[in-house]
């Protein structure tokens, strides 16, 4: 049986309840096996899979940036909405890749889609960057003082991959989702969020130059400081222990147990880390959604993409709860309980975006054939 929910023990007096009202994602056309890079570098196939689970991920052309990414997920997020870009009143755009220092990734999008009335801004928390962009969107939105708002997580994390580096290289990918957020009478929506920082563990995951510390000079570019720095192992161990305490101060908040999640939607990292998380939550793998054998892990972009296929793909069902969590450089964690409502009638996927939703589904298939060679 469910717990019962009494709104104003989650959601403070003043906030109104707040929902995810359209998703929308995209992936870059090419894709980059580990086969591919087998051929590249000292690494496997096995090497990679074993120890993370990825087989796959999609690559952005050199001419588009994360904005252009961004661009078409938030089109399509809109469009499931039922909503124009004149209806926005903020854009927030996380991600750990802009296309440049300013203007914002946001205001790029902004111009891209016509979004004239919208605020736009970017937000930087690394892989959590959704999770935040999507809380402070709530409060927003929940407070009353804006109506509606565009939250993307884009990266284009082959932009600041170092390709000499076996250790990183294999990891990432490039994508965006978008997810547009809104009041919805007599829904709950999100219901309660955690996000947590600490800055004394920045140097384990960060990308030293470029920045005011280290600008760029040809000796930064020689010295490959504009790559992302990663202690693997460290991260490993943070990662699973940081998304656990968020899962379980959510689920405090609001007075449920995991037994009440029928889905939930993790940063999708590594596999191990995943089901780590699994374990120890005491929550089986059927309830995650699970695309990073063919996506890599694309930090910000990571969550709204996942939940964008699962809703999309039916994995998550009409009034689901479902729970996501997040981790990252900063480091940054974080997680949020939402209760999941499919978009209104007026709101129906095109015939384009139920497309996509097949090519899914064949390529989750693949995956759970996958899947059982891993663990
Ligand atoms: O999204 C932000 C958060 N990021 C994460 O959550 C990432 C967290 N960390 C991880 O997922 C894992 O630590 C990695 C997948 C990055 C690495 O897995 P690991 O089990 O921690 O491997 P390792 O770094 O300890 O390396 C083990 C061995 C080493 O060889 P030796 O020293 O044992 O001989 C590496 O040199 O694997 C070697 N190795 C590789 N071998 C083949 C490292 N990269 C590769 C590679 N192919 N690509």
């Amino acid at each position: 049986m469910k717990t019962k929910i009494v709104a104003n023990e989650i959601v403070p007096k003043t906030l109104r309840s707040v929902s995810i009202v359209g998703t929308g994602s995209y992936l870059p056309k090419r894709i980059l096996t580990n086969a591919d890079l087998a051929k590249m570098m000292d690494t496997t196939d096995e090497w990679i899979t074993t120890r993370t689970g990825i087989k796959e991920r999609h690559i952005a052309a050199p001419d588009q940036a994360t904005s252009d990414l961004a661009t078409e997920a938030a089109r399509r997020a809109l469009r499931q909405a039922g909503l124009t870009a004149e209806d926005l009143d903020m854009i927030i755009v996380a991600t750990v890749t802009p296309d440049m220092y300013f203007p914002s990734t946001a205001c790029s999008v902004q111009k891209a889609i016509g979004a004239k009335k919208a605020v736009c801004f970017d937000l930087e928390a690394a892989c959590s960057g959704f999770l935040f962009a999507l809380e402070t969107a709530r409060q927003y939105v929940g407070s009353g003082a804006i109506t509606t708002a565009l939250v993307i997580g884009a990266d284009k994390l082959t932009a600041i991959t170092d390709w000499e580096d076996r250790a990183t290289c294999v990891l990432f990918g490039d994508g965006a989702g978008a997810a547009v957020v809104r009041s919805r009478p007599g829904v709950r929506g999100i219901i309660a969020t955690a996000m947590a920082s600490d800055g004394n563990l920045g140097h384990l995951l960060y990308l030293p130059g470029g920045g005011s510390r280290n600008p760029a000079t040809a000796q930064t570019v020689k010295d490959r400081l504009h790559f992302l720095k990663m202690a693997g192992k460290e991260v490993f161990k943070y990662a699973v222990g940081s998304m656990l305490s968020a899962s379980k101060e959510v689920l405090k908040k609001a007075n449920m147990t995991i037994d009440d999640v029928d889905c939930v939607i993790p940063h999708q990292a590594n596999m191990r880390i995943i089901r780590a998380i699994g374990e120890r939550l005491g929550s089986p793998l059927e309830k995650y959604y699970i695309n990073l054998d063919r996506t890599g892990n694309m930090s910000a972009a990571s969550i709204p993409v996942a939940l964008d296929e699962a809703a999309r793909a039916g994995f998550i069902k009409h009034g689901a709860i479902v729970l996501m969590m997040a981790f990252g450089g900063g480091f940054t964690w974080g997680a949020t309980l939402m209760e999941w409502r499919k978009p209104e009638p007026s709101q129906k996927i095109s015939s384009k975006d139920a497309s996509r939703v097949r090519v899914s589904n064949a390529q989750k298939r693949r995956f759970s054939t996958n899947a059982s060679n891993l663990w």
